[in-house]
């Protein structure tokens, strides 16, 4: 946890650009996985754990913007919970940890939010994601269950987006250590896989380096010889001689910020020289990308000159061929990197994603393209320092959509469809890293993870 302070500022910082009425935000509770007291893992709700900090379920708050009230809500631990799950601080001792003295029952939110409600103030909530926590906000709001998510406050929203999207040095230091955790498990991949094992067995090794340095998993992982899936996450693979495997994984740190690394490396020890040849293309696209990097650099510049170089390289092997402008020009990429090149990270790993995309990625006068592949870019806008983000192009054979665009005689002036049939069995590649943009530009968060071919190969051989 922070120190009582960074809560304490970000509130005031909240309470000053939201201005009036109350502010409620809403903790999670435990989900049951097959019946209540199995449990899957709890997560605690990243804007709340911003603003609270506490890790722990059952909590609410609610912000007065007018009176400076600060009330976390939230049981007393019983006998029984002591019993059952060993001793626990009273609400009060959590909530001055970080910086808030009054505390209530959960039973007592519903009056609250009535009186206020009947004195005319504003509610100000953010758009639930589970069902549990619709189920409250309708209760105490009056919303119906159908308008709720829309009646979300956009004032808050553009608040909690404007403060969440500039790191302090002090969460940076936490994304750094879940880049470092991320880069163990990376490493755990290529020492362990061989020829003839099955995916999941790497997959034991990959989320056991994270489990055994303090961290858990940010997302479900994505390990797999069939990497032309993008979010592959079937792991019931043989690993066979030829073939490339895909893993996008990524650490959680102990206060939950995320990693989220790719790699893309062969079962054999080496690259066979095709393999080599679609690799160069996207490291060159991410190596560039990255270098692109800095304040008031729009984003989606940068996912378009990505797609130039994968368009340029794709040309000298004869998959494509006329002029790469016009090509990206008419989003030919997209048959290729069907993805954006990257998205906000921090408390998730689509940071804010559960706010609304456009609202972390576009602004007013900076609309999503209908494009293939530039309609999947998440972040598209300017960038500032502070901001922190992925740079992860692809360049993947997806037989489904080449055999769809070719039927539908799309980008037939520029793709070679039966040079592509050669590639038919050659799965993906796709080279990630998490990046600060700061004032001289940016950098690549975390200690470097092997990723050029060299790199790569040195430690498949050890
Ligand atoms: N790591 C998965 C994604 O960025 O969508
Ligand atoms: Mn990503």
């Amino acid at each position: 946890m922070f120190s009582a302070q960074t809560y304490t500022d970000r509130r005031q910082r909240l309470k000053k650009e939201v201005g009036q009425g109350l502010i409620l935000l809403l903790g999670n509770d435990e989900v049951g996985m097959n019946y209540r007291d199995n449990t899957l893992r709890f997560r605690q709700d990243s804007t709340f754990l911003y603003f609270f900090g506490l890790d722990k379920p059952g909590l609410i708050a609610i912000i007065d913007t007018e009176t400076d009230t600060e009330i976390i809500f939230g049981s007393e631990p019983t006998l029984d919970d002591i019993v059952w799950s060993g001793p626990q601080p009273a609400l009060a001792e959590l909530a001055a940890r970080v910086g808030v003295a009054q505390v209530n029952s959960p039973n007592s939110v519903s009056q609250l939010l009535k009186t206020a409600r009947d004195s005319g103030r504003t509610v100000h909530y953010l758009p639930p994601y589970r069902q549990a926590n619709v189920c409250k906000l309708h209760e105490w709001t009056g919303v119906s269950l159908g308008q709720i998510k829309e009646k979300a406050s956009e004032v808050l929203i553009r608040a909690v987006v404007g403060q969440r999207s500039v790191k302090s040095d002090e969460e940076i230091l936490q994304l750094e250590q879940a880049v470092n955790i991320t880069g163990e498990m990376h490493l755990a991949a290529m020492q362990n896989t061989r020829e003839g094992m099955y995916e999941y067995e790497v997959v034991g090794h990959i989320q056991g380096a994270a489990l055994s340095r303090g961290g858990d998993l940010a997302y479900p992982i994505i390990f797999s010889t069939n990497g032309q899936t993008l979010h592959n996450h079937f792991h019931g693979n043989v690993m066979e001689s030829g073939c490339l495997t895909l893993g996008d994984f990524g650490a959680e740190s102990a206060m939950h910020y995320a990693g989220d690394i790719t790699r893309t490396f062969p079962v054999d020890k080496k690259f066979t020289s095709k393999q080599r040849e679609i690799y160069d293309i996207v490291l060159e696209m991410e190596m560039q990308s990255i270098a692109a990097l800095a304040p008031g650099v729009l984003y989606r510049d940068v996912h378009v000159a990505a797609n130039r170089i994968m368009l340029d390289g794709l040309k000298q092997l004869g998959i494509v061929s006329g002029d790469v402008d016009e090509m990206t020009q008419l989003g030919v990429g997209g048959l290729f990197m069907p993805h954006g090149l990257g998205h906000s990270i921090g408390l998730d790993v689509h940071d804010m994603e559960d706010l609304g995309e456009n609202y972390v990625g576009y602004r007013d006068g900076l609309e999503r393209s209908t494009q293939l592949g530039l309609r999947s870019l998440r972040l598209a806008k300017e960038l500032q320092a502070g901001n922190t983000l992925t740079v992860e192009p692809g360049i993947y054979f997806i037989p489904e959509l080449i055999d769809k665009l070719r039927a539908e005689g799309q980008f037939t002036d520029f793709v070679n469809y039966q040079k592509l049939a050669d590639y038919r069995d050659f799965g993906g590649v796709r080279i990630e890293d998490n990046c600060l943009v700061n004032n001289d530009g940016g950098r690549v968060l975390g200690t470097p993870i092997p990723k050029t071919i060299n790199e790569i190969e040195t430690v498949r051989s050890l």
